[in-house]
This record gives C-alpha cells, structure tokens and sequence, in this order.
C-alpha cells in the first residue's frame, strides 16, 4: 500500500496504523495500545484513503494492498482535531490548581494537603522544603485559592512555612520554579468555576471555616490537618504526564470549539493510595482492555451506555476489592488522570485521616 507516497510493503494482520509506523511516520493514538485490541474509539488516529476519500481510523482498520493513506490531508486532520475537542468539550480541564499557578515556586498545595491528610509527615515535610518559601505576607496562592470565598482559603502559606521551617529531618533538595516548567502544555480554562457552592464544598472533607491565621504561628498537626480537608484539590494528579494535554498542544485543539454538559465529578480512592476521578476520564478503555489482557479476574469495568458510560469497579464491588498490583497496573496505561496509584504512605505520627472513606465526593454540574 502506499503511505504518504511510500510504498510499504504489507505482512499478514497489519493494520493501517502499522503500515503507517512501518513508514517511519508518526501517528497520535489514543485508546490504542501495542498488543490490545483495537477498538477505533477515539479517532484520533484518523487518516484519509485518497482513492475512496473515507476517513479511518488507522489503528482499528486492516491494511489493504490498494489503499493509499494520507496521514497529513486537510480532511484527516481536521477530523483528529475535532474527535480532541470534543474529548475536550466535557473534560474538567483544571490541569493544575490556581494555587500552584500562582505560587512563586511552584509549590503542589493539593500534594502538600494530601500528605498531611494521610499523616505522612516526613513525606510533607521533604515537600514543603524542595519548594523555597519565598512569600514573607502576600500570599498569591492564597489569593488563587477557590475556597477563598467559601469560608476562606486554605492557609496554604502558614502550612508550606511550617513544615519548611519547623522541626524535621527531611532533606533540603530545593527545586527553583518547579511549578513553572510546563513547556508547551496547553493550559485549558477551568470548569470548576461552573459549580454551585454545594457541589465545591462537597470535595472537601472539611466544610468549615478557615482557622488557621496568615502567619505560621498556632500551626498544629490538628489544625494542619483540619485546614488541609478543606482543600478541594482542584488540579489534576498526573498535570505534565496527560496524553489528552500533549495531543491537544500536538494539534492545536482549542477548548472553545464545543461547550459540552460536563460529566459529574466522581472521586474515589482505594485504601492503598489507587485514585479514580471520573471527569477527567475519556472512556477509552485501556484499563479495562489492559486488566482483560493480563487474565485480571476483578478489574475496571464499563457502565451504562452513551453519555451514561461510565468506568468503576465491577458491579458490587469497590475498589478495594481489586488487587493492588492490578490497579497500579490500569493506572500505569490511564493516559489521563483519571487513574492514579501511589504507594501507601507512612503513616507516620499522626492517626486521623478524613480522607479514608473509599468514596470522597460525588458532584453533578450545574445545569
Ligand atoms: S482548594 Fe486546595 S487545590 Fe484548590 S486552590 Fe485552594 S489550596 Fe489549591
Ligand atoms: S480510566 Fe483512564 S484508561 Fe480507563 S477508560 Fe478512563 S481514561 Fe481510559
Ligand atoms: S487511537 Fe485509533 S481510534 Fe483511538
């Protein structure tokens, strides 16, 4: 067949998308993965078949000695760039927190809050310490912050200062600007602002008012721990490793281009640190191809149909229910971050954690 003018020669089951490596040209996928099978899903890797003029999508299509594919036509990448905007259309989009945004260094304010949340102090400490504290009062990620409004924000300043400068043995490993090294990332306009004050606070474990005053002075592990339930963790866990954001920026894709309903925020974790958020899923299926693959007797699972599709657990289970090594699995292939695992943490020092309920948050969009 011939690819982009190359003639390539064709070996038996190869697809087009085959063809198309074998070619020496590259080709974004999405929900396609070596060694799964493909579903032509997304259409992302679409390509046009100059004879016929049909747009296909190369990794799902057999490879035929008469087709002649054009990766680049106008038709085939317009079409790529519209199947992303419309992933785009009803995705969160919130790849990294306002506070992180704002921060002079860059500090990660919702991993800062997850740590303490899960008592894992030393690991909150090292945090504090690799981002210098650079704000003496302004407080920028503080002024960010979408409590702000909704009993105020979280006293992300008090609580970088007092694990930066408090007692600890963590090492000094100091990374200048961290937050700021995004490269050609695009970055998408939140959906979040969309939401009613209730659907906000139900994110948070902690729905009441800020304690804690600007300084680090009266910072406890208690308080520290209250003033970190009341973050909403409103960026995405996997912010410089998201296929979704890399292809967009690839392509061009502009957020703009559909206004679509946004799916419920859905958040979930499993007891050994497995995240699920359901809006920043593109139903592509390779966690549920990938676990199917390896013989993994409970895995994730589709639901429901069409806009109702959704990924969870197996009917009548939870997380929890599946092993440990296949969800570090489906997480590792999760092109977004809909899919997280981390090892537990230590646990060290202090025992409460109001974040060990299996189910965190459940928020349907504002209509
Ligand atoms: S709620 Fe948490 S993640 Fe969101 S802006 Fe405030 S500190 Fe950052
Ligand atoms: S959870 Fe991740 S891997 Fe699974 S369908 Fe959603 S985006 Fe794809
Ligand atoms: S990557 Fe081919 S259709 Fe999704």
């Amino acid at each position: 067949m011939t690819v982009d003018g190359q003639a390539v020669e064709l070996k038996e089951g190869m697809t087009v998308y085959d063809a198309v490596r074998q070619a020496g040209i590259g080709l974004p996928v999405l929900c396609h993965r070596d060694g799964l099978t493909p579903t032509g899903g997304c259409g992302i890797c679409t390509v046009e078949e100059v004879t016929s003029g049909r747009l296909l999508p190369a990794c799902a299509t057999r490879a035929e000695a008469s087709m002649v594919i054009a990766t680049g036509s106008e038709a085939a990448v317009e079409f790529r760039r519209t199947a992303l905007e419309l992933l785009l259309s009803n995705h969160p989009a919130d790849c990294d927190a306002p506070c992180q945004l704002a921060c002079p260094s860059g500090l990660p304010a919702q991993e800062l809050m997850e740590r303490i949340l899960a008592g894992d102090w030393e690991g909150a400490r090292v945090l504090a310490r690799r981002y210098p504290f650079a704000c003496a009062s302004a407080a920028p990620c503080e002024k960010a912050c979408r409590r702000k409004p909704l009993g105020g924000a979280v006293a992300v300043c008090a609580l970088h200062r007092w694990l930066a400068e408090g007692e600890g043995t963590g090492p000094q490993e100091v990374r200048q600007e961290a937050g700021k090294n995004k490269g050609n990332l695009p970055r998408f306009r939140s959906r979040m602002r969309g939401l009613t004050e209730e659907a906000l606070l139900a994110l948070c474990s902690e729905k009441g008012e800020r304690l804690l005053a600007s300084d680090a002075t009266g910072v406890t592990p208690e308080a520290a721990v209250y003033e970190a339930a009341r973050c909403m963790r409103c960026g995405c866990r996997k912010p410089d490793d998201c296929r979704l954001r890399e292809l967009c920026a690839a392509a061009d894709a502009k957020q703009s281009s559909f206004a679509g309903e946004t799916r419920p925020i859905l958040r979930q974790r499993s007891r050994n640190g497995f995240r699920f958020d359901s809006s920043r899923c593109v139903l592509c299926g390779l966690c549920v191809r990938t676990a199917q693959k390896a013989g993994a007797s409970l895995a994730p699972a589709f639901h429901g149909r069409g806009f109702e599709a959704q990924i969870g657990p197996p009917h009548g289970r939870t997380w929890d229910d599946i092993p440990e090594a296949v969800l570090a699995m489906v997480a590792a292939v999760c092109p977004t971050g809909a899919m997280t695992a981390e090892a537990a943490p230590s646990n060290a020092g202090f025992a409460r954690n109001p974040m060990s309920n299996s189910q965190q948050g459940n928020v349907q969009p504002k209509k």
